[in-house]
């Protein structure tokens, strides 16, 4: 990688030059990082943890590309980030019971900026020539060995986020072919017929229409949901999923999930402690909510198509703290 290309060049990255393997040493706080080739390293002063170097840039993938996400995204069972929306907490074993029986968590608050600029240049530094983070498992190269060129086009990709809704002129636009998005592997057979507009006179900017499932069906990540409608706080984020989730999303609010086809295995667990709760088997058609207070990872044994509903309001994660909105939206 050369030293224009990465974003580490932002001077509030702290990062020491390339180890034996060709990797960057990075420190935020008291937290320090390093690769070697099978793993990422992480320290703080009251502990060190290690994780698969594939697990670690698929999570930090989502955490930089999603803008450190709805409340906590855990990497694992003990390194993750919570987000205040300004200010993002990283932590260690702070929802483990473990580390918090035997005081060994450890958490620093960081500017935005200055966390997401570092994640930034980790990702970068660390991600090498023909592996994608996002990528289905058996459509990417791999993470492993020694440092191997850079990937900054799969890194730097854009979110799909509509202002109002996929396909309106001038919003996100339908992905074809031309535009580089051709049909998955797994939904050859999904039909591609748009649907037919007709509009009264006078109305012709103001009724859009499109195939979710064709949009879907030619998406080229994984684990990723897009923004593609928006109604105030309402946002629809579908998203196609295959392996698992590369981190255990810890909610601050409800999120309602449909089962747009295919099969997903979700393991939910308490998201103070990691206490198990629930596991949920979803099939084409199934509707869940999963509860505010929960966090959860999911399994998709072949690529499916999920409707993450998510209500977007600022507002939400002090109301529910404060007891002013309800952790679940149906009470049986
Ligand atoms: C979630 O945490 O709710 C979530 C995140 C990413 C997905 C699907 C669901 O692709
Ligand atoms: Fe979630």
């Amino acid at each position: 990688m050369t030293d224009t290309a990465a974003p580490a060049t932002d001077p509030t990255v702290e990062s020491t030059g390339p180890n034996e393997h060709g990797y960057r040493t990075f420190r935020l706080g008291g937290f320090t990082f390093h690769r070697d080739e099978h793993f990422a390293h992480v320290e703080w002063p009251t502990g060190r943890h290690v994780l698969s170097i594939e697990a670690f840039l698929k999570a930090l993938m989502r955490d930089v590309a999603w803008n450190f996400f709805y409340g906590i995204v855990n990497f694992d069972a003990v390194i993750g980030t919570m987000n205040h929306y300004g200010n993002v907490d990283l932590f260690a074993g702070r929802y483990n019971d473990a580390y918090r029986k035997a005081e060994l968590d450890h958490q620093e608050n960081f500017p935005h900026e200055q966390i997401m600029a570092t994640f930034k240049a980790i990702l970068a530094d660390w991600t090498n020539d023909g592996y994608d983070p996002f990528a289905a498992p058996q459509e990417t190269g791999s993470p492993f060995g020694e440092k191997r060129g850079d990937n900054l086009a799969a890194i730097t990709r854009t979110r799909v986020t509509a202002s109002r809704m996929v396909g309106v002129p001038g919003d996100e636009p339908l992905r074809s072919d031309a535009t580089g998005h051709p049909i998955n592997r797994m939904f050859a057979d999904v039909p591609q017929d748009e649907p037919t507009v007709e509009p009264a006179p006078g109305y012709e900017g103001e009724v859009a229409a499109f195939n979710l499932y064709a949009y879907l069906s030619r998406s080229d990540v994984t684990w990723n949901p897009s923004v593609v409608s928006v109604c105030r706080d309402s946002l629809y984020c579908p998203t196609t999923e295959e392996f698992i989730l590369p981190i255990i999303h810890g909610n601050d609010r409800v999120e309602w999930f449909v089962q747009l086809s295919d099969e997903i295995h979700w393991k939910v667990e308490d998201r103070e402690t990691g206490e198990p709760r629930a596991n949920v088997v979803m099939k084409a058609g199934d509707v869940a909510a999963m509860p505010a207070d929960i966090r959860h990872q999911g399994y998709s044994p072949k690529r499916a198509m999920l409707l993450v509903w998510e209500n977007g309001s600022a507002e939400l994660p002090d109301m529910i703290a404060q007891g002013k909105a309800p952790k679940t939206p149906v009470e049986f």
